[in-house]
Parts: structure tokens; C-alpha cells; sequence
């Protein structure tokens, strides 16, 4: 079953324009090392920060939480997959969000999409529970 579903689009510019004001201080607050280590090493680095930023917000919809004043950004991190698919790893207040929204018998899995066509970065996060297979031990 889907348990929830979010969306954002971020503005690239308004991203670069924020890395330019504030720089360490914006990124070490939102973005993970390994956002971070992903992000510098593109051509496009405010294209790669604008998506995993999208990608947070979308996720905090899916969530049901949208974001508020204080939240812990780096709860909810992107890392790709060797095939470079985006995968949503969730922590703190987002893990225990995930867990108080999961049925009982389930297991909440995070899809999440990510794309860009400069101004534009997009994210699409949907939340899925599967039935854990009964333990037969
Ligand atoms: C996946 C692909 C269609 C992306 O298309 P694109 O027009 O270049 O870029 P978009 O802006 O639409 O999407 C980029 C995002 O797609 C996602 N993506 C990349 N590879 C993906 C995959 N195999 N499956 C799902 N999503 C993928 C990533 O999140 C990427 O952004 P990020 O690298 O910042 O995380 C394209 O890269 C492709 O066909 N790749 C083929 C596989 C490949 O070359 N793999 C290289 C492995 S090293």
C-alpha cells in the first residue's frame, strides 16, 4: 500500500544564489558528507545541491510533516546506487516519523525520483509499505 507521497520543484539559482550568501554554513546544515562529496564533484554543483534539496522537501511531504523552522535536514540524505539510481536513506525525527506511520506486519520502503533542466531541479518521493513475510523459524 502507498503510504504517502511528495513533490517539490527547487529553483537551481535561487540554490547557487544561497550557496554564494552562505556557503559551508547552508551546506553543512542540509546536505550530508556524501551529498556534499556528490554535489562538488559535478559540473553541475548547485544543479546536484537544487535536486537533493527538492528531494527533502518531497520527502517531508511524504512524510506528512512538511518542513518547519529547526528541522534536522540531514534526517532525510540521498545516496545513489552504483547505477546511479537516487536512494532516501531516513534518520532521527524522519526514521521515527517513517516508523509511527508504518502499519503493523510492514516495512516502509522510500522511492524517490530526482531530475533537472536548469532553472529547475524536481523530486518525487513516495512512501510504500510492504507486508513483511511472516518468520517461519
Ligand atoms: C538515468 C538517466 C536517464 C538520467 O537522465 P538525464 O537526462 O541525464 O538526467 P536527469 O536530470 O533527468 O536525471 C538525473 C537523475 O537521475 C537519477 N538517476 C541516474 N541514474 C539512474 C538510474 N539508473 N535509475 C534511476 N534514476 C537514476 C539520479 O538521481 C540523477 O541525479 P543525481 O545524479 O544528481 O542523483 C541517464 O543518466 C541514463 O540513461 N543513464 C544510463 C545508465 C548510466 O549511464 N549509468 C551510469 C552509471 S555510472
Amino acid at each position: 500500500m502507498i503510504l504517502g507521497i511528495g513533490t517539490d520543484l527547487a529553483n537551481i539559482d535561487r540554490i547557487q544564489g544561497t550557496l554564494d550568501r552562505f556557503g559551508d554554513r547552508f551546506r553543512n546544515r542540509v546536505f550530508t558528507a556524501v551529498e556534499q562529496a556528490k554535489s562538488e564533484r559535478r559540473h553541475d554543483v548547485a544543479g546536484t545541491y537544487a535536486k537533493r534539496w527538492a528531494a527533502k522537501e518531497a520527502c517531508s511531504k511524504a512524510l506528512g510533516t512538511g518542513l518547519r523552522m529547526g528541522i534536522a535536514w540531514k534526517d532525510m540524505a540521498v545516496s545513489n546506487l552504483s547505477s546511479g539510481q537516487p536512494v532516501m536513506h531516513v534518520t532521527g525525527w524522519a526514521e521515527a516519523r517513517l516508523a509511527q506511520m508504518t502499519p503493523p506486519g510492514h516495512e516502509a520502503i522510500i522511492h524517490v525520483t530526482l531530475t533537472d533542466d536548469h532553472p529547475w531541479a524536481q523530486a518525487f518521493v513516495l512512501i510504500e509499505a510492504r507486508p513483511v513475510a511472516p518468520d517461519r523459524g
